[in-house]
Protein backbone atom coordinates (compact mmCIF):
# COMPACT_ATOMS: atom_id res chain seq x y z
CA UNK A 1 0.00 0.00 0.00
CA UNK A 2 1.52 3.77 -1.08
CA UNK A 3 0.88 6.33 1.40
CA UNK A 4 -0.74 8.67 -1.27
CA UNK A 5 -3.87 9.73 -1.39
CA UNK A 6 -3.79 10.42 -4.75
CA UNK A 7 -1.66 8.43 -7.09
CA UNK A 8 -1.13 8.26 -11.10
CA UNK A 9 0.77 5.32 -12.87
CA UNK A 10 1.81 5.86 -16.62
CA UNK A 11 -1.22 7.90 -17.03
CA UNK A 12 -2.19 9.19 -20.85
CA UNK A 13 -4.79 10.57 -22.91
CA UNK A 14 -4.50 10.76 -26.82
CA UNK A 15 -6.80 13.32 -28.12
CA UNK A 16 -6.61 13.63 -32.11
CA UNK A 17 -3.78 11.58 -32.30
CA UNK A 18 -1.50 12.91 -30.13
CA UNK A 19 -0.68 12.33 -26.78
CA UNK A 20 -1.68 15.61 -24.69
CA UNK A 21 -0.74 14.07 -21.80
CA UNK A 22 2.14 10.88 -21.68
CA UNK A 23 2.96 8.76 -18.87
CA UNK A 24 2.46 10.87 -15.73
CA UNK A 25 3.00 9.83 -12.29
CA UNK A 26 1.35 11.95 -10.12
CA UNK A 27 2.08 11.13 -6.62
CA UNK A 28 -0.27 13.47 -3.86
CA UNK A 29 0.43 13.14 -0.25
CA UNK A 30 -2.41 13.27 2.49
CA UNK A 31 -2.87 17.25 3.33
CA UNK A 32 -0.72 18.58 0.36
CA UNK A 33 -1.60 21.53 -1.04
CA UNK A 34 -0.04 20.45 -4.42
CA UNK A 35 0.78 22.86 -7.29
CA UNK A 36 -0.51 21.57 -10.47
CA UNK A 37 1.61 23.74 -12.98
CA UNK A 38 2.40 24.06 -16.56
CA UNK A 39 1.98 26.64 -19.47
CA UNK A 40 -0.84 26.85 -21.58
CA UNK A 41 -2.11 23.71 -23.14
CA UNK A 42 0.48 21.70 -21.71
CA UNK A 43 -2.61 19.11 -20.63
CA UNK A 44 -3.54 20.17 -17.20
CA UNK A 45 -7.43 20.51 -17.60
CA UNK A 46 -7.02 17.22 -19.41
CA UNK A 47 -4.90 15.52 -16.62
CA UNK A 48 -8.06 16.91 -13.77
CA UNK A 49 -10.69 15.51 -16.13
CA UNK A 50 -9.52 12.16 -15.90
CA UNK A 51 -9.44 12.20 -12.07
CA UNK A 52 -12.48 13.51 -11.74
CA UNK A 53 -13.85 10.55 -14.11
CA UNK A 54 -15.29 13.11 -16.81
CA UNK A 55 -12.31 11.64 -19.35
CA UNK A 56 -11.32 8.38 -20.20
CA UNK A 57 -7.35 7.77 -19.90
CA UNK A 58 -6.33 5.93 -22.89
CA UNK A 59 -3.61 4.23 -21.09
CA UNK A 60 -2.60 4.34 -17.49
CA UNK A 61 -4.99 3.92 -14.24
CA UNK A 62 -5.78 6.47 -11.18
CA UNK A 63 -5.81 5.75 -7.68
CA UNK A 64 -7.34 7.80 -5.23
CA UNK A 65 -7.76 7.12 -1.41
CA UNK A 66 -5.45 3.79 -2.27
CA UNK A 67 -8.73 2.72 -4.43
CA UNK A 68 -8.97 2.35 -8.57
CA UNK A 69 -10.84 4.83 -10.07
CA UNK A 70 -11.88 2.55 -12.60
CA UNK A 71 -13.66 0.47 -10.22
CA UNK A 72 -14.95 2.57 -7.66
CA UNK A 73 -15.59 5.47 -9.18
CA UNK A 74 -18.63 6.43 -7.18
CA UNK A 75 -17.45 5.70 -3.93
CA UNK A 76 -14.56 7.84 -4.42
CA UNK A 77 -15.73 10.84 -6.54
CA UNK A 78 -17.85 11.02 -3.33
CA UNK A 79 -15.71 12.07 -1.46
CA UNK A 80 -14.32 15.18 -4.22
CA UNK A 81 -14.83 17.86 -4.25
CA UNK A 82 -13.93 20.09 -7.99
CA UNK A 83 -14.09 23.78 -9.71
CA UNK A 84 -13.27 23.23 -13.14
CA UNK A 85 -12.96 25.70 -15.26
CA UNK A 86 -16.01 28.16 -14.71
CA UNK A 87 -18.69 27.11 -12.84
CA UNK A 88 -22.23 27.42 -14.50
CA UNK A 89 -25.21 28.85 -12.06
CA UNK A 90 -28.58 29.85 -11.84
CA UNK A 91 -27.99 33.42 -12.42
CA UNK A 92 -31.49 34.76 -11.36
CA UNK A 93 -31.10 32.70 -7.89
CA UNK A 94 -29.07 33.47 -4.50
CA UNK A 95 -25.65 31.89 -3.68
CA UNK A 96 -27.64 30.22 -0.69
CA UNK A 97 -30.54 28.83 -3.99
CA UNK A 98 -28.08 27.66 -5.96
CA UNK A 99 -26.01 25.74 -3.29
CA UNK A 100 -29.39 24.30 -2.14
CA UNK A 101 -30.19 22.82 -5.70
CA UNK A 102 -26.66 20.86 -4.97
CA UNK A 103 -27.06 20.23 -1.51
CA UNK A 104 -30.25 18.43 -2.32
CA UNK A 105 -29.00 16.28 -5.07
CA UNK A 106 -25.85 15.17 -2.16
CA UNK A 107 -28.24 14.88 0.29
CA UNK A 108 -26.24 16.62 3.20
CA UNK A 109 -27.60 18.57 6.07
CA UNK A 110 -29.00 22.11 5.25
CA UNK A 111 -26.74 23.56 8.06
CA UNK A 112 -23.80 22.69 5.68
CA UNK A 113 -24.89 25.61 3.60
CA UNK A 114 -24.43 28.25 6.03
CA UNK A 115 -20.62 26.85 7.21
CA UNK A 116 -19.65 26.56 3.23
CA UNK A 117 -20.56 30.30 2.77
CA UNK A 118 -18.81 31.49 5.88
CA UNK A 119 -15.82 29.24 4.83
CA UNK A 120 -15.55 31.19 1.72
CA UNK A 121 -16.49 34.80 3.37
CA UNK A 122 -20.06 34.93 1.41
CA UNK A 123 -22.23 34.70 4.07
CA UNK A 124 -23.36 38.95 4.00
CA UNK A 125 -23.97 38.51 -0.10
CA UNK A 126 -25.99 34.67 0.48
CA UNK A 127 -29.55 36.76 -0.65
CA UNK A 128 -28.28 38.36 -3.41
CA UNK A 129 -28.95 37.03 -7.43
CA UNK A 130 -25.69 35.55 -8.75
CA UNK A 131 -25.87 37.14 -11.98
CA UNK A 132 -24.42 40.75 -9.97
CA UNK A 133 -21.41 38.61 -8.43
CA UNK A 134 -17.94 39.69 -9.71
CA UNK A 135 -15.95 37.17 -11.40
CA UNK A 136 -13.96 36.33 -7.63
CA UNK A 137 -17.24 35.72 -6.02
CA UNK A 138 -18.23 33.62 -8.78
CA UNK A 139 -15.30 31.10 -8.04
CA UNK A 140 -15.75 31.08 -4.37
CA UNK A 141 -19.18 30.32 -4.63
CA UNK A 142 -17.65 27.54 -7.13
CA UNK A 143 -15.43 26.96 -3.90
CA UNK A 144 -18.68 26.60 -1.76
CA UNK A 145 -19.78 24.47 -3.68
CA UNK A 146 -16.74 22.17 -4.19
CA UNK A 147 -17.24 21.89 -0.24
CA UNK A 148 -20.53 21.24 0.08
CA UNK A 149 -20.08 17.32 0.31
CA UNK A 150 -17.31 17.37 3.17
CA UNK A 151 -14.85 16.05 0.48
CA UNK A 152 -11.83 14.81 1.65
CA UNK A 153 -9.92 15.77 -1.40
CA UNK A 154 -10.59 19.26 -3.44
CA UNK A 155 -9.76 19.51 -7.16
CA UNK A 156 -9.05 23.06 -8.40
CA UNK A 157 -8.67 23.38 -11.91
CA UNK A 158 -6.79 27.76 -12.14
CA UNK A 159 -9.44 29.17 -9.61
CA UNK A 160 -7.62 32.24 -9.81
CA UNK A 161 -7.91 32.49 -13.67
CA UNK A 162 -9.17 36.20 -14.54
CA UNK A 163 -9.41 37.39 -11.14
CA UNK A 164 -7.55 40.72 -10.32
CA UNK A 165 -4.91 40.63 -7.45
CA UNK A 166 -7.74 40.94 -4.52
CA UNK A 167 -9.40 37.95 -5.75
CA UNK A 168 -6.02 35.94 -6.21
CA UNK A 169 -5.24 36.76 -2.61
CA UNK A 170 -8.43 36.27 -1.41
CA UNK A 171 -8.43 32.75 -3.00
CA UNK A 172 -4.98 31.85 -2.11
CA UNK A 173 -5.84 32.40 1.57
CA UNK A 174 -9.04 30.75 1.22
CA UNK A 175 -6.94 27.77 0.17
CA UNK A 176 -3.97 27.57 2.24
CA UNK A 177 -6.21 27.16 5.29
CA UNK A 178 -8.19 24.01 4.09
CA UNK A 179 -5.77 22.05 4.76
CA UNK A 180 -5.76 22.41 8.95
CA UNK A 181 -9.23 24.09 8.74
CA UNK A 182 -10.85 21.04 6.87
CA UNK A 183 -8.59 18.43 6.76
CA UNK A 184 -8.71 18.49 3.23
CA UNK A 185 -5.85 17.52 0.18
CA UNK A 186 -6.22 20.34 -2.31
CA UNK A 187 -4.30 19.96 -5.91
CA UNK A 188 -4.80 23.43 -7.29
CA UNK A 189 -4.22 23.51 -11.15
CA UNK A 190 -2.01 27.45 -12.51
CA UNK A 191 0.53 28.53 -15.14
CA UNK A 192 1.91 30.68 -12.48
CA UNK A 193 4.61 29.52 -10.55
CA UNK A 194 4.97 33.03 -8.26
CA UNK A 195 1.18 32.23 -7.01
CA UNK A 196 1.95 28.17 -6.31
CA UNK A 197 5.37 29.50 -3.99
CA UNK A 198 2.81 31.29 -2.04
CA UNK A 199 0.75 28.58 -1.30
CA UNK A 200 2.14 25.12 -2.48
CA UNK A 201 3.46 22.15 -0.21
CA UNK A 202 4.63 20.17 -2.96
CA UNK A 203 4.58 21.01 -6.74
CA UNK A 204 4.27 18.94 -9.81
CA UNK A 205 5.33 20.66 -13.32
CA UNK A 206 4.05 19.60 -16.75
CA UNK A 207 4.98 20.64 -20.32
CA UNK A 208 3.35 19.13 -23.69
CA UNK A 209 1.91 16.35 -21.60
CA UNK A 210 5.00 15.41 -19.49
CA UNK A 211 6.16 15.63 -15.85
CA UNK A 212 8.95 17.31 -15.84
CA UNK A 213 9.27 17.78 -11.98
CA UNK A 214 7.46 16.58 -8.64
CA UNK A 215 8.50 17.64 -5.50
CA UNK A 216 8.34 19.76 -2.33
CA UNK A 217 8.52 23.49 -3.35
CA UNK A 218 11.72 23.36 -1.07
CA UNK A 219 13.36 21.68 -3.60
CA UNK A 220 12.07 23.56 -6.17
CA UNK A 221 13.07 26.30 -4.61
CA UNK A 222 16.86 25.11 -3.53
CA UNK A 223 17.21 24.69 -7.43
CA UNK A 224 16.95 28.29 -8.09
CA UNK A 225 20.15 30.21 -7.69
CA UNK A 226 20.11 32.21 -4.43
CA UNK A 227 21.52 36.10 -5.41
CA UNK A 228 20.02 38.80 -3.53
CA UNK A 229 20.61 42.28 -3.97
CA UNK A 230 21.55 45.07 -1.11
CA UNK A 231 20.61 48.40 -0.87
CA UNK A 232 23.39 50.22 1.71
CA UNK A 233 24.87 53.09 3.06
CA UNK A 234 28.51 52.94 0.99
CA UNK A 235 28.06 50.39 -0.96
CA UNK A 236 31.32 49.79 -2.12
CA UNK A 237 33.04 49.56 1.48
CA UNK A 238 30.36 46.99 2.03
CA UNK A 239 31.34 45.31 -0.98
CA UNK A 240 35.12 44.99 0.29
CA UNK A 241 33.92 44.26 4.03
CA UNK A 242 31.39 41.64 2.64
CA UNK A 243 34.58 39.96 0.52
CA UNK A 244 36.85 39.88 3.27
CA UNK A 245 34.10 38.22 5.00
CA UNK A 246 33.93 35.30 2.90
CA UNK A 247 31.30 36.28 0.72
CA UNK A 248 30.66 36.05 -2.88
CA UNK A 249 30.10 39.80 -3.27
CA UNK A 250 29.29 41.82 -6.60
CA UNK A 251 29.95 45.47 -7.31
CA UNK A 252 29.45 47.24 -10.42
CA UNK A 253 29.10 50.72 -9.18
CA UNK A 254 25.06 50.73 -9.40
CA UNK A 255 24.52 47.72 -7.90
CA UNK A 256 25.64 45.68 -4.95
CA UNK A 257 24.36 41.67 -4.95
CA UNK A 258 25.77 38.63 -3.14
CA UNK A 259 25.61 35.38 -4.73
CA UNK A 260 25.21 31.84 -2.96
CA UNK A 261 22.64 33.90 -0.56
CA UNK A 262 19.86 31.75 1.23
CA UNK A 263 17.68 32.82 3.59
CA UNK A 264 20.19 31.94 6.54
CA UNK A 265 23.10 33.44 4.85
CA UNK A 266 21.29 36.58 3.67
CA UNK A 267 20.17 37.28 7.59
CA UNK A 268 23.90 36.48 8.65
CA UNK A 269 25.15 38.76 5.98
CA UNK A 270 22.29 41.85 6.79
CA UNK A 271 23.01 41.57 10.62
CA UNK A 272 27.12 41.86 9.89
CA UNK A 273 26.50 45.05 7.53
CA UNK A 274 24.73 46.68 10.82
CA UNK A 275 27.33 45.39 13.04
CA UNK A 276 29.74 47.25 11.11
CA UNK A 277 27.32 50.31 10.54
CA UNK A 278 25.71 50.14 7.18
CA UNK A 279 22.66 51.00 7.09
CA UNK A 280 20.28 48.54 5.19
CA UNK A 281 17.47 49.81 3.34
CA UNK A 282 16.94 46.67 1.01
CA UNK A 283 17.42 42.87 0.66
CA UNK A 284 16.04 41.76 -2.34
CA UNK A 285 15.87 38.37 -4.22
CA UNK A 286 17.58 38.67 -7.97
CA UNK A 287 15.45 38.34 -10.90
CA UNK A 288 12.27 35.85 -9.88
CA UNK A 289 14.97 33.08 -9.93
CA UNK A 290 11.81 30.19 -9.48
CA UNK A 291 9.68 32.08 -12.61
CA UNK A 292 13.43 31.31 -14.74
CA UNK A 293 13.23 27.82 -13.50
CA UNK A 294 9.91 27.01 -14.70
CA UNK A 295 10.80 28.74 -17.98
CA UNK A 296 13.81 26.53 -18.15
CA UNK A 297 12.27 23.88 -17.34
CA UNK A 298 9.13 24.75 -19.23
CA UNK A 299 11.04 25.36 -22.83
CA UNK A 300 10.07 28.76 -21.99
CA UNK A 301 6.77 28.34 -23.07
CA UNK A 302 5.64 29.22 -19.35
CA UNK A 303 3.56 32.10 -18.34
CA UNK A 304 4.80 34.84 -15.87
N1 LIG B 1 -10.76 17.41 -27.89
C1 LIG B 1 -9.49 17.65 -28.20
N2 LIG B 1 -8.96 17.21 -29.36
C2 LIG B 1 -7.67 17.43 -29.67
N3 LIG B 1 -6.81 18.08 -28.85
C3 LIG B 1 -7.28 18.54 -27.69
C4 LIG B 1 -8.65 18.36 -27.29
N4 LIG B 1 -8.81 18.93 -26.07
C5 LIG B 1 -7.61 19.44 -25.73
N5 LIG B 1 -6.70 19.23 -26.69
C6 LIG B 1 -5.28 19.61 -26.67
O1 LIG B 1 -4.71 19.03 -25.52
C7 LIG B 1 -3.67 19.86 -25.01
C8 LIG B 1 -3.81 20.00 -23.52
O2 LIG B 1 -4.95 20.78 -23.24
P1 LIG B 1 -5.38 21.14 -21.76
O3 LIG B 1 -6.64 21.91 -21.86
O4 LIG B 1 -5.37 19.91 -20.95
O5 LIG B 1 -4.18 22.08 -21.31
P2 LIG B 1 -4.07 23.00 -20.02
O6 LIG B 1 -2.76 22.70 -19.40
O7 LIG B 1 -5.28 22.86 -19.18
O8 LIG B 1 -4.00 24.46 -20.65
P3 LIG B 1 -4.59 25.87 -20.13
O9 LIG B 1 -3.56 26.45 -19.22
O10 LIG B 1 -4.69 26.67 -21.39
O11 LIG B 1 -5.91 25.63 -19.48
C9 LIG B 1 -3.72 21.15 -25.80
O12 LIG B 1 -2.69 21.15 -26.74
C10 LIG B 1 -5.08 21.10 -26.46
O13 LIG B 1 -5.01 21.77 -27.71
MG1 LIG C 1 -6.72 24.21 -18.54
Amino acid sequence: MSSWILETEKLTKTLGGKAVVNDVKLQIGKGDIYGFLGPNGAGKTTTIRMLLGLAKPTHGSIRIFGKELRKERLAILRKVGSLVEYPSYYGHLSAEENLETVRRLLDVPRTRIGEVLDMVRLTSESKRPVKGFSLGMKQRLGIATALLGQPELLILDEPTNGLDPAGILEIRELIKRMPEELGVTVVVSSHLLSEMEQMATRVGIIAKGRMIFQDSIQSLQAKAPAKIRLGVSEPESAWRMLLSAGYQADWDRSRLTVNGANDHIAAAIVSSLVRHDFEVYRVEREGASLEHIFLDMTGGEGSL
